[in-house]
């Protein structure tokens, strides 16, 4: 398939396009290219990348593409919290305005990178694809908000798939340190203890970002009456985990203590996932990753790179990032990016 990845230069992208690739899709990446240069390692190359925001483009741009997966967005609470409005404008306007102009351009597919997030506060039962929406942060209703716009447009000749992805975790060439998985190893690594922020007690659910791609990939195999429309909860219930059972295990791999932050508190957001139903409708996804051999991948990955703690607080932070792009002029407060020339002029 001729498939537009969205967002390809983030951390999930740069796993998911060479697994695309070797899959046998022809692939062409849109990127507004915030990460450029926070590299961990060689990038993906074989494929052309262009460089754009989602809020723009145009059917033209979309002519002849079969299918769109969209990862680009703003990717967690922190820098959704900057300003709402551009979160809700990315993330859930922005995805809609793809999904439209695909639509308009015969694009078939449309895969939405949302999030378990949107369960929020959920309670003691574990949330199905069913449950209700309970998003406790922007980041959280912008999801929300997406899912519902993206569904209007639902018709005969255009399928949208909501993908509600677990928290991520694993290696990749645009690594991010803002997860609890990559958090806790590089903390490890890189200052000699495993530090939570929390009591450790909140459950979460976890997935590799291999296995998400396979998700992706799942979804533009199947036949289109089982993806039509459909929302999938993407992970596997032996991942479903208490921070702490993470930070034992990191702990354990590393050598490095479990401490807690002055103040430690549970946090808010506290869910257990099913994943029954992606098992079941789509048996071609086969999670492979166990959280254990996620540590192993980062740590070693880690070491071969000689991580250092100053690399991995600031390069890898998202919320870092985008506000260096804000203080130097490159990303307004609407998070668009401020054309070169007139960051020069100034
Ligand atoms: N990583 C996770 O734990 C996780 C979990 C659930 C869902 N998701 C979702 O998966 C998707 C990808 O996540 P990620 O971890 O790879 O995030 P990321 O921040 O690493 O990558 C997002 C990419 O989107 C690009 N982007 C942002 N706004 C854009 C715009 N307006 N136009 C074009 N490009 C834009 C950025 O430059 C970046 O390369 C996101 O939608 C995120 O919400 C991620």
């Amino acid at each position: 398939m001729r498939v537009l990845v969205a967002g390809d230069r983030g951390y999930i992208g740069t796993v998911l396009v060479p697994m695309l690739l070797s899959a046998g899709h022809d692939v062409t990446g849109l990127d507004a290219g915030w990460y450029d240069g926070c590299d961990f390692g060689p990038q993906p190359t074989g494929y052309e990348s262009r460089t754009g925001d989602i809020r723009d483009q145009q059917p033209a741009d979309l002519a002849g593409f079969d299918a769109v997966i969209n990862l680009a967005a703003i990717s967690n609470d922190p820098v959704g919290h900057l300003n709402a409005d551009a979160t809700y404008s990315v993330n859930a306007h922005g995805a809609a305005h793809l999904a439209r102009v695909a639509r308009e351009a015969g694009v078939a597919r449309y895969v939405f990178s949302s999030s378990c997030s949107l369960y929020g506060a959920a309670g003691d039962e574990a949330v199905t694809e069913d449950s209700d929406f309970n998003p406790v942060t922007p980041y959280g209703e912008s999801k929300v908000l997406a899912e519902q716009l993206i569904s209007k447009l639902s018709d005969s000749r255009f399928s949208p798939t909501y993908l509600r992805n677990a928290t991520a975790y694993g290696s990749s060439p645009r690594l991010r340190a803002d997860i609890v998985v990559n958090n806790l190893t590089g903390v490890a690594l890189t200052r000699g203890e495993v530090r939570l922020q929390s009591d450790g007690s909140p459950w979460r659910p976890l997935v590799h970002i291999e296995d998400i791609s396979r998700a992706c990939l799942a979804v533009l195999a199947a036949d289109r009456d089982v993806i039509h429309d459909q929302a999938f909860n993407v992970g596997r219930d032996e991942d479903v985990v208490q921070i702490r059972d993470i930070a034992e295990a990191v702990s354990a791999r590393t050598g490095a203590p479990v401490t807690y932050e002055a103040g430690a508190s549970a946090d808010k957001r506290d869910y257990r996932v099913d994943f029954s139903k992606i098992g079941r409708l789509l048996p071609e996804f086969r999670p492979t990753w166990t959280v254990a051999a996620g540590i192993e991948e980062l740590a070693g990955d880690m070491r071969r790179h000689g991580l250092t703690a100053e690399q991995f607080e600031h390069t890898y932070v998202r919320l870092e990032q985008v506000n260096r792009l804000k203080a130097t002029g490159r990303l307004d407060e609407m998070l668009r990016r401020v054309p070169d020339v007139a960051v020069a002029a100034r």
